[in-house]
């Protein structure tokens, strides 16, 4: 069911868990990947971003602070900028308690990490890089985990890795580093300005507040970098009538907080 989801033979969109399944678990760990598995979900969404001394991890907001406890556990290093932060120290955070008791001791996964816990389970990833703009050679260190840990072979690279982002260059730069491997741009280009985005670009991956079936079917018209019809996953729909429209406009693919709900609503 897993592939048959993910190549469309199911109806309805895929349904891709947001940060995990981030309603029942804590955004971005691997409770999260977990909780998606346990609901059937072979989609996961995530975050990465590079620590001081460059190795890449899995959190969403450029500050610790809101998912951790680094404010408790590193005081006087405000705004807690994961930038700042080497890799060994922000192994030492909690990144589950803020969410649930029960998921106290849960970590800020390093990507490495976080690609072993979705390969156990047998899911497929959607990888945001994140900020790009603040990690040079955020692009290269991402692959280099990837490629070490098997997720460039071509199964993967076919059908259970999607790299994507909001920024343009950063998935120009995965494109060209890395030609085999599909790419996602967050954001809602312009019907005019699709073209140039579809030259490095398979899949057009637009917030649900920005669009309708009119600009979903301009988008699906065109032919992406791989020579497929671009794909739109939209994002982050959390409620079952919304789900059901979006369902409607003919999106490829609902990116979810709570991807039961959508599920449901779309079959
Ligand atoms: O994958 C889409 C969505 O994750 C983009 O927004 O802020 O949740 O990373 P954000
Ligand atoms: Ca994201």
């Amino acid at each position: 069911a897993t592939r048959a989801q993910a190549e469309g033979h199911e109806p309805g969109p895929v349904v891709l868990a947001h940060r995990g399944a981030s309603a029942y678990a804590p955004e971005n760990t691997l409770a999260a990947v977990d909780a998606a598995a346990r609901l059937g979900i072979a989609w996961v969404e995530n975050d990465v971003q590079l620590t001081r001394d460059g190795v890449p991890v899995v959190v969403h907001d450029t500050s610790l602070r809101r998912t951790t406890d680094a404010e408790e556990v590193y005081p006087g290093r405000a705004p807690w900028a994961v930038e700042d932060f080497t890799a060994a120290e922000i192994a030492e955070l909690d990144a589950g308690s803020w969410f649930g008791e029960r998921f106290t001791g849960a970590g800020v996964p390093t990507l490495t990490q976080y690609l072993r816990r979705v390969e156990r389970n047998r899911q497929n990833l959607l990888l945001e890089i994140k900020s790009p703009e603040t990690y040079p050679g955020i692009e290269r260190e991402t692959l280099r985990v990837l490629r070490a840990e098997g997720w460039l072979d071509r199964a993967h690279v076919t059908h259970r890795l999607v790299v994507q982002s909001f920024g343009a260059e950063s998935v120009k730069t995965v494109h060209a580093r890395r030609p085999d491997v599909v790419t996602g741009f967050l954001g809602t280009p312009s019907p005019a300005d699709l073209p140039s985005y579809a030259a490095f670009t398979d899949q057009i991956n637009p917030s649900y507040t920005t669009i309708d079936a009119g600009y979903v079917a301009a988008v699906q018209k065109l032919k992406g970098a791989h020579g497929r019809p671009l794909r739109v996953n939209t994002w982050t729909v959390n409620d079952a009538a919304k789900a059901a429209e979006v369902a409607g406009f003919g999106v490829d693919g609902v990116i979810t907080d709570t991807p039961d709900v959508v599920r449901d609503a779309t079959r």
